[in-house]
């Protein structure tokens, strides 16, 4: 055990950490060129191809220092603020995290709010100033920069570069001689923690676990404790680049356990595995079960796919423990399902894996945050709104609450101002502001997430010109003056256009939702009335005017590959349009809300 090493990496997006743990494997002689390219091929689609780490994974390097062997497991957390709470397991999981710091970039919030998960579980903090060989790079700066975040040595502060392997050597002594070795002990009786799963289509779920105490046995009967479910451990072992079987993996260490569970949904991130016939007493602390934070309705395009959707939804949650749904009807779109999602890039990610893997076309209304209504007559009793059309009239209502974050935006003082106005905009409550460098500035604000999931991070950028950086965590519920601004088309309510909104901006809001509808829903044979409303008042009021008629004539004369464009086009067109009435909606319109600069 003295010979093991559990870190992770920790970094701001882009600062270099796939391309630092790359050479690091390079270094260790960890991986052929040949596996390499399997490995890539073997990643999902769509990690690789929006560059970003979505699930975390482990590996285990051999490295051989100072005449002694040694195992070094490194554990990756996603890179994503959907997914912190599998960040904060597979820190957990560790004693000891790299802190990547990009020498031209500096410390932006995502470093700092990686880093205080990092130093909750007291990790030991190696700080690595990457890509020093950019020309732009900064290091006497950043180094400066980053002593002044952690109190260190300059001396402590490693320099490398993942792009031409400078320092790696140094970055691989430091994690041997600065991260402590695992404590705890083989002989108690089995505790291990779940930091991570994926799931295999042919040998069921693979759960990725790091043994704290005891020993973890091929053919053991072990115990989930916070599902309280008992398996065989049929197979368990290391994981390399390929998984290696093994008769055992002892406290200390990292591995991987094949049980021949066929549902995601049974092994939870966080949970303990003990042994079945002499279980632990202690589950280890830090478990939750992971809660949904955004909800959109999911409806097929043609009615007629509605069983096939829940089908496919079924088969994705087997292998997505962390989306959830529940058949919804909406009176302007059918039968479909609420879905919940851990944040607005879960969302994308479900819905293209509904195209691309079951080839669904779905239309997907409003993202909504979870609300908690409190009824006048039973004020201790919440109810969960995950739909804005399920809000109870507010006349019954006591009062209502809307999740709230801390969110953390690292910027340029120049665009204090800016960020300021923004977020207070946005209704959040400055609580914090701290010059990191005369240049540099960290801001903390409290404000409803419901705020972030409509067009934050373009509108940041913006105001930023991109020299922004932002994170943010949950920090519970809070009341709030809420309405639900409905929308009618042709004078008929589209429930499934419906948002909640804080009182002072429905005006607004309302306003902003009938110009851009009126832009997004294409002109027809007659005039369309927009109006929205809250309860029966109607706040604002637009028109899409009908089409001339010699203008549709126009376009189905000239030659035929035009009209053949057309009705491509036209084809395309329907795949994301629904019919609510007599008025065709396209899908964009269903996002209107989110997009109304
Ligand atoms: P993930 O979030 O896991 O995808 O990693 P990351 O975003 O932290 O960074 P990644 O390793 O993907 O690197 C981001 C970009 O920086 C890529 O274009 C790399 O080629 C580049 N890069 C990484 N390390 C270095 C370095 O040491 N020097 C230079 N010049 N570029 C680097």
């Amino acid at each position: 055990m003295k010979n093991i090493r559990n870190f992770c990496i920790i970094a701001h997006i882009d600062h270099g950490k796939s391309t630092l743990a790359d050479r690091l494997l390079d270094y260790t002689g960890s991986v052929t060129e040949r596996e390499k390219q399997d490995q890539l091929l073997d990643s999902m689609d769509l990690e690789r191809e929006r560059g970003i780490t979505i699930k975390s994974h482990a590996i285990q390097m051999d490295y051989e220092y100072n005449g002694e062997k040694y195992v070094l497991n490194l554990i990756d957390t996603p890179g994503h603020v959907d997914f912190s709470y599998e960040v904060s397991r597979s820190i957990a999981a560790c004693e000891g995290a790299l802190l990547i710091v990009d020498a031209a970039q500096s410390i932006q919030a995502q470093t700092i709010s990686n880093l205080y998960l990092a130093l909750e579980n007291d990790l030991e903090i190696i700080p690595v100033l990457n890509k020093i060989d950019l020309p732009s790079a900064n290091p006497e700066e950043v180094t400066d920069d980053i002593v002044d975040l952690l109190g260190c040595d300059p001396d402590e502060v490693i320099h490398a570069s993942g792009k031409t392997g400078l320092g790696i050597d140094n970055v691989l002594a430091a994690v041997i001689e600065r991260i402590p070795a695992p404590k705890g002990s083989p002989n108690e009786p089995l505790q291990a923690l779940i930091f991570d799963s994926v799931y295999n289509p042919f040998r069921g779920v693979e759960t990725y676990f790091r043994v704290i105490n005891g020993s973890i046995k091929k053919g053991q009967l072990i115990k989930f404790i916070a599902t309280g479910k008992t398996y065989d451990a049929d197979e368990v072992g290391t994981l390399k680049l390929k998984q290696l079987p093994k008769n055992e993996i002892k406290a200390g260490d990292v591995g991987y356990l094949i049980t021949g569970i066929k549902d995601a949904r049974e092994v939870k991130v966080g949970d303990t595995i003990t042994d079945a016939k002499n279980p632990t007493r202690n589950a280890i602390s830090g478990f939750e079960d992971v809660k949904p934070m955004v909800f959109a309705g999911i409806y097929p395009v043609d009615t007629e796919d509605y069983e096939e959707l829940r089908a496919s939804m079924e088969k994705l949650q087997l292998n997505d423990a962390s989306l959830i749904f529940t058949p919804e009807s909406s009176a302007a779109l059918g039968f479909g399902f609420r879905c919940g999602f851990l944040g607005m890039l879960h969302m994308e990610i479900i819905q293209e894996r509904l195209e691309r893997e079951f080839d669904m076309t779905v239309i997907t209304t409003v993202p909504n945050v979870s609300y908690h209504a409190y009824n006048k007559k039973n004020p201790d009793d919440v109810i969960v709104v995950n739909n804005p059309s399920d809000l109870p009239d507010p006349s019954t209502l006591d009062h209502v609450e809307e999740p709230y974050i801390k969110a953390t935006i690292i910027t340029k003082a120049d665009f204090v101002g800016n960020v300021m106005s923004l977020c207070i905009d946005k209704r959040g409550m400055i609580t914090n502001q701290t010059y990191l460098t005369p240049e540099r500035v960290e801001l903390n604000f409290d404000m409803p997430l419901a705020e972030i999931v409509f067009d934050f991070y373009d509108r940041l950028k913006t105001v930023s010109k991109g020299y922004a950086s932002f994170d943010y965590h949950p920090i519970g519920m809070k009341t709030s003056k809420l309405v639900r601004v409905d929308i009618l088309l042709n004078a008929q309510p589209v429930d499934a256009l419906s948002a909640l909104v804080h009182a002072d901006n429905a005006q607004n809001i309302g306003k902003k939702m009938c110009e851009k509808l009126k832009e997004l829903i294409p002109r027809q044979q007659f005039d369309i009335p927009i109006q929205a409303a809250i309860g029966a008042k109607i706040i604002s009021r637009e028109t899409i005017k009908a089409l001339r008629k010699d203008v549709t004539a126009k376009c189905y004369g000239g030659d035929i590959s035009r009209k053949r464009k057309l009705l491509e086009k036209q084809k395309k067109g329907k795949k994301r349009m629904r019919q609510v009435g007599n008025v065709e909606i396209p899908q964009q319109a269903f996002m209107a809300v989110l997009k109304l600069n």
